[in-house]
Order: C-alpha cells, then sequence, then structure tokens
C-alpha cells in the first residue's frame, strides 16, 4: 500500500495511538482507508477495528481495501454518533481513536460531487449525497447578503468575504449559480489579481467554507469532541489531523479543557501539533495545512493521587 517507508504524519500517528493486538480502535473517518488498514494489521485478528464514514461510497472504498482484515467493523454513520458507533465495538470502550478530518483526495477529484474548483461539476459538496441537507448551491440561492459574506468570513477565514457576497447576491439576479467553475471564476474576477494568494487557487476558502457549512463540520468536530472521553479505556489514546485552523483550535482547546484542573481526564502527548515532512508535502501539497494532536485517558486512579 505505502511503498517503502510510510508519510511521516501517518507514522507519528501510528507512534502515538500504538494499537496493540486484541485492542478495540475506532477510525471515524475510514476513507478510502489508508490508517484503518495500518492499525488493524497491528490489532490482529483478536481486535476489533470500528471504521466509519459519513459518505457511502468511501465505505465502499474502504471495504474493498480492509478486505481480509478480520478485527474490521464497517459503519456508515458521523464520527460525532459515539454512542452509535461504541456499540459497533460490542459495547467495548477504545482504545485508540482517530479523526483525519476534512475530504479525501477521492471525494475531492471527482467534479459530480462538487467539490473541486479545478474541474466543472454540480454545485453539490453533501459528504453524503443522499443526506436531504441543503446543498452549496442552496445556500448560494438562498443566504442573504450578509450570512453569506459571514460564512466565507468565518468557515474560510476570506479577507474578501464581502465583496464576493456581493458578487454572488449580483450574479443570482441573473441566473442561477449552480456549476462549480461558475462559482470559481466568480471569486477569481472579485479577488483584486495582486491579492490572489500565492500557493493556493483563490477560490479554495470560499469552497472550503462552503462544504464547512454545507456538512456542518465544525458542530460534529465539537460533538465529538464534548463527548469522545468517557468511551475511551483507561490509558486510551486519541489522535485528531485537522486541515485548517478552525479545526485545530477546537481540537487544541478541547484538549487543554479536559487536561487541566480538578476533573481532568486527559493527557495532552502533543505539546505542539506534529506537521508533515517536507518530502510529504512535496508529493501531497494537500497535507501542507495537516496538523496533528494527540491525548491519553488517564488512570482514574493515577488524576486522583494527584489532587
Ligand atoms: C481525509 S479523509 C480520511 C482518509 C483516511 N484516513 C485514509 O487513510 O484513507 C476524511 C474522510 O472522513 C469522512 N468524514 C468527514 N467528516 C465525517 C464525519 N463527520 N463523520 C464520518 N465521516 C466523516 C469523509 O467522508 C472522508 O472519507
Amino acid at each position: 500500500m505505502f511503498a517503502g517507508h510510510l508519510p511521516v504524519l501517518l507514522q507519528e500517528t501510528l507512534r502515538l495511538l500504538s494499537p496493540a493486538p486484541g485492542e478495540v480502535f475506532l477510525d471515524g473517518t475510514a476513507g478510502a482507508g489508508g490508517h484503518a488498514a495500518e492499525i488493524a494489521r497491528r490489532i490482529g485478528p483478536r481486535g476489533i477495528l470500528v471504521c466509519a464514514d459519513a459518505d457511502p461510497g468511501m465505505l465502499s472504498v474502504a471495504a474493498e481495501r480492509l478486505q481480509g482484515l478480520p478485527a474490521v467493523r464497517l459503519v456508515h454513520a458521523d464520527y460525532a454518533d459515539l454512542p452509535r458507533l461504541r456499540e459497533a465495538a460490542g459495547g467495548l470502550p477504545f482504545h485508540g481513536m482517530l479523526l483525519d478530518l476534512g475530504i479525501s483526495s477521492l471525494q475531492l477529484d471527482d467534479p459530480s460531487r462538487g467539490f473541486s474548483f479545478r474541474e466543472d461539476g454540480p454545485l453539490d459538496m453533501r459528504r453524503d449525497p443522499g443526506e436531504p441537507v441543503p446543498t452549496a448551491r442552496d445556500i448560494l440561492r438562498k443566504a442573504r447578503e450578509k450570512d453569506l459574506a459571514d460564512l466565507f468570513y468565518r468557515f474560510g477565514e476570506e479577507r474578501f468575504s464581502r465583496r464576493i457576497a456581493r458578487a454572488v447576491v449580483s450574479e443570482r439576479q441573473r441566473g442561477p449559480i449552480d456549476r462549480t467553475l461558475q462559482l470559481a471564476d466568480l471569486v477569481k474576477r472579485t479577488i483584486p489579481r495582486k491579492a490572489w494568494p500565492r500557493d493556493i487557487h483563490p477560490a479554495t476558502r470560499v469552497f472550503q467554507a462552503l462544504r464547512i457549512a454545507v456538512n456542518r463540520e465544525l458542530e460534529s468536530l465539537s460533538e465529538f469532541l464534548e463527548g469522545f472521553a468517557p468511551h475511551l479505556a483507561k490509558d486510551g489514546r486519541v489522535a485528531i489531523i485537522s486541515f485548517h485552523s478552525l479545526e485545530d483550535r477546537l481540537v487544541k482547546t478541547a484538549f487543554r479543557a479536559q487536561s487541566t484542573g480538578e476533573h481532568a481526564v486527559l493527557t495532552v502527548m502533543t505539546r505542539k501539533p506534529v506537521v508533515p515532512g517536507e518530502d510529504e508535502i512535496r508529493e501531497n501539497p494537500r497535507a501542507r495545512s495537516a496538523k496533528l494532536r494527540a491525548a491519553r485517558r488517564r488512570e482514574q486512579e493515577e488524576s486522583a493521587c494527584n489532587e
């Protein structure tokens, strides 16, 4: 699967999670099953690995890759649905939990999903195409100018959010904005050429913002962060790889809050986030903004002794 050595971030994720034979694990974002395969091999046939993905298409990809690994149990679910995932593990607490957030390159590179500003497709962006939630097109059609500006600013950290929102509203008066390249061109035309970001496409932030809004990504992450600790076994580990500062901030804050004070249940394992190596970024430019943080559930006895 990974020829030769493993990429730094994957190596570090495995080191921090340290899956051991017979352990119970959760991969809440199975994707193409790359991380899951490495974990499943390490926990072996006596272990349990619950692999969840909200996109049924990705779950089929993972199923194919993980064939023949007896520990694996695939579940079509949001990773925030912890009671359901625990049930899939036979009610056992997890020795390790992994989230590798965002979307996979398979989703991004499929124009029919609407995530890509490089190829034309419908402005959909739903992670689960069967879910009856508003698409990116619906948001662009209905949201008020101010709400659009807030969305681009908050979820995309887009400096030209107001200008872009204004341009969307004036374009939609002429006709629907329903194709990815139509939106990408509009953003390109709206941001002054000299202000185009150097290493990313000018529409990257707007697309990111819409994707986060459509899939309620920060809500799922916040829900997981509030609820995961009781589902960890004593000494259980959690590792989260995030791809933008909004996610990383949520993870950092939640780990800090749960590792300090008299009711602390976690010990933070990464004082600073782990980032990918230069070679890894060269090979996979999408990894450039990845940040990995991990924490460990404290032994109850230990926290009681420390107080
Ligand atoms: C970056 S990919 C994971 C890649 C995976 N670690 C691998 O090695 O192939 C992220 C995956 O998480 C899924 N996902 C994102 N948010 C989710 C959520 N709230 N619940 C379940 N799956 C989610 C996406 O559908 C996507 O398949």
